[in-house]
């Protein structure tokens, strides 16, 4: 179909998004995190959509989204009062809490699950949308299953085209977060984090008292294994070429990765660090003493680097908490957790 390419500023861009998602078709929608391939939670073909469009295994379970927390109680129960009080600290905004579901929220936007994941994202026009179309809006990141997550309306037309599945884009510019939303799960004894983002974990910990982190957080997860997000087990995130991190001091890393750069090679960096790659062609993805901008440009820089043509991709990482700990986790998940301490 046509894909429509529709602006948050235009008149109507809520009203035709939202017209379009009642009918059960696939609007991509900005959020503050990632742009999110969207499509009515209710509506189990236009759902089954979604996995086919971005050629997602079917056992991998959507969030939905929400325009305003008291919503959840529509689509959840057994709300603890944890749910209620993160909801007011940190809604609208990059946090996803996975809940007991309720019966009316279909199987396959949950993938059999008795549990939902729920959040409800900060964009404007994009809580405008949802409110309009008067359901949950179920949404994965808007890449194809496997590449690197859409943050800017040009890569989802990049991954879909302007005759794939997609009714319409909405553009909103580039996301102000750039990673995917935090997830943590309350359904268990204690809350779980199931994937670091715009939210730290301290953050979290200030609000709930304790926090577990998931192992599929620090390492990699096996494909037939059982884990509390099933979407941590897939390599995800991922240029075709092998990542590796290279940690220690900005001098160690830069000895290592020139001592072991081949042609074919490539070199993703802070900005700070541009001068020590001088002849390596390197890609600054934003500065290590602002992890706000390498958040934001982590994800635009991936994609760049995924050509095919590019071997081995040589990774500085952030150390340190907040969101950026969510672009370790990310860097470490694209490398399959290859790391090298250069010191
Ligand atoms: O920032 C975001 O969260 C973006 C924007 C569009 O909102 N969405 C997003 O969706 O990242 P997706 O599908 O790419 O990642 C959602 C993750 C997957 O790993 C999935 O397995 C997990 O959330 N998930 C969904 N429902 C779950 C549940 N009931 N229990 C545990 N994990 C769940
Ligand atoms: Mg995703």
């Amino acid at each position: 179909m046509k894909t429509l390419l529709l602006h948050e500023n235009e008149p109507n861009t809520a009203e035709i998004a939202a017209q379009l998602l009642r009918e059960g078709k696939l609007v991509a929608l900005p959020t503050e995190t990632v742009y999110g391939l969207g499509a009515d939670g209710l509506n189990e073909e236009a759902v089954k959509n979604i996995f086919l469009a971005k050629g997602r295994p079917q056992d991998n379970p959507l969030i939905i989204h929400i325009a305003k927390a008291e919503d959840m109680v529509l689509w959840c129960r057994d709300i603890p009062e944890a749910a209620w009080l993160l909801a007011e600290r940190f809604w609208p905004g990059p946090l996803t809490m996975v809940l007991p579901v309720k019966e009316t929220v279909p199987k396959r936007t949950t993938a059999n699950l008795d549990t939902v994941a729920v959040r409800c994202p900060q964009t404007k026009i994009t809580r405008e949308i949802i409110r309009l179309a008067g359901r949950p809006i179920a949404a994965p990141s808007a890449n194809l299953s496997g590449k690197p997550s859409t943050t800017s309306a040009g890569h989802v037309l990049h991954d879909y085209g302007m005759d794939g599945p997609l009714a319409a884009i909405v553009d909103a510019g580039p996301c102000r977060v750039g990673v995917e939303s935090t997830i943590v799960d309350l359904t268990g004894e204690r809350p779980r984090l199931l994937r670091p983002g715009g939210i730290g974990p301290e953050e979290l910990k200030a609000v709930l008292g304790e926090l577990e982190v998931d192992k599929a957080v620090t390492a990699q997860i096996s494909a037939d294994s059982v884990v509390r997000a099933p979407g941590m087990k897939y390599k995800h995130y991922a240029p075709s070429a092998q990542v590796i991190v290279v940690e220690g001091t900005r001098e160690a890393a830069a000895g290592y990765i020139r001592a072991h750069f081949k042609e074919n090679d490539a070199v993703l960096c802070f900005e700070e660090e541009l001068p020590l790659y001088e002849g390596y062609a390197p890609t600054a993805y934003g500065r290590e003493n602002d992890p706000e901008t390498l958040s934001a440009g982590l994800f635009a820089a991936l994609r760049k680097l995924d050509r095919g043509d590019i071997a081995t991709i040589y990774a500085r990482c952030p150390m340190g908490g907040g969101v950026a700990y969510a672009v370790q986790n990310r860097l470490r998940k694209a490398a399959g957790f290859v790391c090298v301490n250069a010191e």
